[in-house]
């Protein structure tokens, strides 16, 4: 059996900033209100005409991270694209970004796992690595959620939470035995499926459908619908479970942990499980306080901004973890 490293990172975010108070202009919310309950301070909107999309912004992120690598384009063996906004409800945007870099005719497979996209997505590369079937895998996370939010005061307990942009990392067989991903480990709960979802329009509920059960336009299933306070609970829950999980199966401690990154989803969260496992500031990650959720996209932003930091070392212990929509939850284990 091989392992998988990560040998190259990359970030890409809309330099259109939107702040509290710029959305407040747009809806009744304020800044006091985002903060305290988010942690969030701004995130970054597409502005239209910018070029921007989910694809764009992977394919952005994808250049930053084949340069550090140090692996050419021709190289790369498979794609693997997780957003939960692709440009098209169909193809994919995998099959986008190996047009638009140009990459011989290599598979590209697109994950939809919402929030835990990227941990499923390296999970899925990991296995191909591990047998032995590629070398080098790219795995791209991206969103474009700004445009599709409802930013009136009807949408506002969702719209405010959400952001654009992009993160990248190359995956490679490792040379060194012990050095790299050593574990993930992948859960969902389709029961609770519809606590954080978009319902249409969809196969099974299309637009005609739309239009007949909505006369007025009131309740418009074509944005995103969380049951907040739900998915609080079962994100603080199912987080610190998978955390325990993959530190047991690699006989790991919490103490072993360099640096912790979570998907980001609430600051709140955040907080709550570095409380829970007693780790220090420089032991957790967080930026969604400039960027705010950018569901698949929020690990590999994180996690190329920590290690641009230089918050990560060789040999150091990262832990991700991720919770979301399906729901989905997961983490992976890596020794850097
Ligand atoms: O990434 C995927 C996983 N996602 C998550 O893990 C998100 C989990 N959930 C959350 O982060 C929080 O539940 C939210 C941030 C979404 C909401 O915070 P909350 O403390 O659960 O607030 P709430 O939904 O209970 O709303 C409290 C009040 C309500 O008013 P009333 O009924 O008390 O009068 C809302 O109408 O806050 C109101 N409200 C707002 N007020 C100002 C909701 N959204 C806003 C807003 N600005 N943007």
């Amino acid at each position: 059996m091989y392992q998988t490293k990560i040998a190259g990172l990359g970030k890409y975010v809309p330099e259109n900033v939107v702040t509290n108070d710029d959305l407040s202009k747009m809806m009744d919310t304020n800044d006091e209100w985002i903060t305290e309950r988010t942690g969030i301070k701004e995130r970054r909107h597409i502005k239209k005409g910018d070029g921007n999309t989910t694809a764009t912004m992977g394919v952005k992120a994808a250049r930053i991270a084949l340069e550090r690598s140090g692996i050419n384009k021709d190289e790369i063996d498979l794609i693997v694209f997780a957003t939960l906004s692709p440009d098209y409800y169909f193809p994919g945007c995998g099959v986008q970004v190996q047009e638009m870099l140009d990459i011989k005719t290599c598979p590209a497979l697109d994950v939809r796992n919402q929030c835990s996209g990227f941990i499923y997505a390296i999970s899925v590369a990991d296995q191909f690595i591990k047998t032995g079937m590629y070398k080098n895998i790219l795995v791209i996370g991206s969103e474009n959620h700004s445009g599709g939010l409802d930013f009136t005061t009807r949408g506002r307990s969702v719209s405010v939470i959400f952001g654009d942009g992009a993160g990248a990392a190359v995956l490679t067989r490792s040379d060194h035995n012990g050095q790299g991903i050593l574990s993930t480990h992948l859960h969902s709960e389709g029961k609770h499926a519809l606590e954080l979802s978009l319902k249409g329009p969809s196969t099974n509920y299309w637009v005609p459908e739309i239009i007949a059960d909505n006369p007025q336009g009131d309740d418009i299933p074509y944005y995103p619908y969380m049951n907040g306070q739900f998915v609080f609970k079962n994100a603080v829950q199912r987080f610190s479970e998978v955390i325990n999980e993959g530190l047991e199966a690699n006989g790991l401690e919490v103490s072993d942990i360099d640096m912790l990154i979570p998907h980001q989803a609430n600051l709140r969260i955040s907080q709550f499980i570095q409380q829970k496992f007693r780790l220090k500031d420089e032991q957790v990650y967080n930026n969604i306080q400039r960027y705010g959720n950018t569901t698949a996209a929020s690990i590999p932003i994180a996690l190329t901004e920590a290690w641009e930091e230089g918050k990560i070392d060789n040999e150091d212990v990262v832990v991700l973890a991720a919770f979301g929509s399906g729901f989905t939850w997961g983490s992976a284990i890596i020794k850097w």
